[in-house]
């Protein structure tokens, strides 16, 4: 439908508490990328929080493809968000409420080729988010926080630090390389398990790279021969600046060249 004639209760739970959760699935000529592994990612946050999923994995490939058929570009961001309902507010779970489910395709913005020449420019920032980063919420204000300050700095991504340690970014994940390997942090609670993360240890794999799943020191920033921050909606960019910083040699680095070449050979 038209976003005009889309309505929500303003008593819908993922507006007055933020109880609410999202996928963002990018779709390259017109065929969702990793599909599987989102769907998979969204159930998961579902449980997580104890909303109830609305749909089977079968209706939820439906919508996504329907949003794809009915838009003009072939390149999208499909966002998924589902809440759980309109109810008096009150904090515990609502007794009928059903979710509400809310999906929307836009244009996948491509990356400026000064961006792929350049690098992005990077600052690092105090982690003040809840520990249960794994599930992707609505609730976003302390990433947005962050986001803010490094929009406010002329730089691109805000890297969050928790107890001396670089996680990820504010909306992407954080690879870091040092002395060839490359080090991603684990799969833990502290981080979103993101999707691109996992595309780009395979395209490591796949270029007989070594990687390293390990908690990287903040110092390691500023050490670093090349870093990278990865998502759905800006793909692999290299870091070419971090604080007052020079990364490697100031140029987006070699692995980066070729784990990028490779991504966009395979994501189509
Ligand atoms: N964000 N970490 C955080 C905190 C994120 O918000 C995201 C993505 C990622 C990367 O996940 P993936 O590779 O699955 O996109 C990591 C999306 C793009 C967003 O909020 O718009």
């Amino acid at each position: 439908m038209p976003l005009e004639a889309c309505r929500i209760s303003p008593l819908d739970r993922g507006f007055v508490f933020g109880d609410a959760v999202y996928e963002l699935i990018p779709v390259y000529a017109s065929s969702a990328f990793y599909m599987q592994q989102h769907l998979a990612r969204l159930a998961r946050s579902l449980g997580q929080v104890r909303i109830q999923d609305p749909y089977t994995r079968a209706q939820w490939e439906a919508i996504v493809e329907n949003l794809v058929r009915q838009s003009e570009s072939a390149d999208l961001a499909v966002y998924i968000q589902v809440t759980r309902g309109v109810a008096k507010r009150d904090h515990p779970f609502p007794e009928n409420a059903a979710p509400t489910v809310f999906a929307m395709a836009n244009p996948l913005a491509s990356i400026a080729d000064e961006v792929l020449q350049n690098g992005v420019a990077l600052i690092t920032v105090k982690d003040v988010r809840w520990k249960r980063c794994d599930i992707k919420v609505t609730g976003l204000i302390a990433n947005i926080l962050a986001k803010q300050e490094a929009t406010q700095a002329s730089a691109s991504e805000a890297i969050l630090v928790r107890d001396g340690f670089a996680l990820e970014g504010s909306a992407s994940n954080l690879f870091v390389v040092r002395e060839g390997i490359v080090h991603t942090h684990p799969k833990d609670n502290l981080i979103l398990p993101g999707i691109t993360r996992d595309f780009v240890l395979e395209l490591l794999t796949e270029l007989g790279l070594e990687f390293r799943e390990q908690a990287i020191p903040e110092e390691w920033l500023y050490s670093a021969d090349e870093i990278w921050v990865t998502s759905s909606a800006r793909e692999v960019l290299a870091a070419t600046k971090i604080d007052q910083h020079v990364v490697g040699k100031g140029v987006p680095g070699e692995l980066w060249r070729d784990v990028y070449a490779l991504y966009q050979k395979r994501k189509v």
